[in-house]
């Protein structure tokens, strides 16, 4: 399997909750390391650029604005077929319909508050990974 890097974010509600930590672990007890990691707060112009693909969503707005609410931490992570598994062990977007032990399952509220986000192709992983960090701050 190829060895691939994924952006991660761990949004605001979990970020507030106190489980940025339990869900950094989460990623390193499931094989996948952290070659970049920090904690920021989106801007409305980035949480708006970063989810530009949902623009025409109804749900936009209100989750700009959520994006908006508080500190993230956004992080690469890197493994083999890192995009993927990272997606799996988040679980599905929305935390009801997530298998149990998944991060989404543990920590989220409902399909708008679900705790984390992970890019869902190795090309939007390149752009994703760029929005956040320079080349200089991936420290394989
Ligand atoms: P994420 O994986 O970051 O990608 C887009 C985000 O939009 C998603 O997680 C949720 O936070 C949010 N989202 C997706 N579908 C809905 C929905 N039906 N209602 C509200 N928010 C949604």
């Amino acid at each position: 399997m190829a060895i691939e890097r994924t952006l991660s974010m761990i949004k605001p509600d979990a970020v507030a909750a106190g489980n940025a930590g339990n869900i950094l672990q989460h990623f390193e007890d499931n094989g996948l390391r952290i070659v970049a990691c920090k904690k920021t707060r989106l801007s409305l112009a980035q949480a708006q650029a970063f989810y530009a693909v949902h623009a025409a969503r109804p749900f936009y707005n209100d989750l700009v604005t959520f994006m908006t609410e508080g500190p993230i931490f956004a992080q690469v992570l890197e493994g083999e077929n890192a995009v993927a598994h990272h997606r799996s062990i988040m679980g599905a977007t929305n935390p009801a319909q997530a298998d149990e032990g998944t991060i989404r399952k543990l920590y989220a509220s409902n399909i708008e508050r679900n705790a984390c986000h992970g890019s869902d192709s190795v090309e939007n992983a390149a752009g994703e990974i760029a929005f956040f960090f320079s080349g200089a701050e991936l420290l394989g």
